[in-house]
């Protein structure tokens, strides 16, 4: 197997790529199983979950001007709501937030295997023969893909909407027309309880408490965080799992949201 480049100098052509255990040519290779159903599908659910929270988050409003809050409900791509005057008809206030959640799970660890599969074939699957035209590469030391090392900077970013997801699942329980029960209230709070999980298994938090540590015993402190990390890896374990469910959560809570203001479903819930 070529061993890998530790470090690519700017302006020098591209490595060539390990060839590592897959075949020659794309699709190649002696797996038996039948690994092209993950890429296929999970690029398909993919896709069309990115696409409905682009056509959310982004158009529907201005096109149609579906409302993005009704009766105490404020869709999680609008929130925290930034919506200025100044602001012109044709720009969503979502487009003001939404660019924290989405840079997050662009770059996010899970999803950068995921779309690099099922999008550019680099590689197809484990042990599979890639395109030719992905032989060589430099792999995330250069732009574009080397935008994905702010990774660790959209995790810190993405606390601010997650608390505001929070605040807002706990305020619909408050409207003004008095307290209640809703459904849209239940689904707010596992929706925030899902990204939550999400955010807290992501791989450069579970570095940023354990990383670079010499010593887990040596002090009170360093124990304690021990303590956090290993909980941390515990989520972690099932991170690509977080990551789907809550992606989905999103858009069912926006689409509840939104058929609500289209009149199309009513809030079962119980008022006090
Ligand atoms: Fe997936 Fe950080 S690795 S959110």
């Amino acid at each position: 197997m070529t061993a890998l480049p530790r470090r690519i100098e700017p302006g020098s052509p591209p490595p060539p790529k390990a060839l590592g255990t897959a075949g020659i040519g794309f699709g190649s290779t002696r797996r038996r199983d039948r690994w092209w159903i993950a890429p296929i599908s999970q690029g398909t659910v993919f896709t069309i979950l990115a696409g409905y929270l682009f056509f959310s988050g982004i158009v529907w409003t201005p096109l149609f001007g579906t409302a993005y809050e009704v009766d105490g409900y404020l869709s999680p791509l609008f929130s925290p709501l930034i919506a200025p005057a100044w602001l012109p008809w044709f720009i969503s206030p979502g487009l003001l937030i939404l660019w924290i959640p989405l840079g997050f799970r662009a770059t996010c660890y899970y999803y950068r295997k995921a779309y690099y599969r099922f999008y550019f074939a680099d590689p197809p699957g484990c042990a599979v023969g890639e395109p030719t035209i992905h032989k060589r590469y430099r792999m995330e030391t250069a732009f574009p893909f080397i935008l994905q090392n702010f990774h660790r900077y959209f995790l810190y970013l993405a606390f601010i909407p997650l608390f505001f997801l929070w605040v807002d699942a706990a305020l619909s329980f408050f409207p003004e027309s008095g307290p209640r029960l809703g459904l849209g209230s239940v689904i707010f709070v596992v929706n925030a309880a899902l990204l939550s999980l999400f955010s807290l298994s992501c791989n450069s938090l579970r570095h940023l408490v354990g990383g670079r540590v010499d010593c887990f015993s040596c002090t009170r402190r360093r124990r304690v965080q021990h303590s956090v990390w290993q909980r941390i890896t515990t989520l972690n374990v099932n991170h690509m799992g977080w990551a789907w469910v809550s992606f989905f959560s999103v858009v069912l809570a926006d689409l509840y949201v939104r058929l609500l203001a289209l009149g199309v479903i009513t809030d079962p819930a119980i008022h006090f």
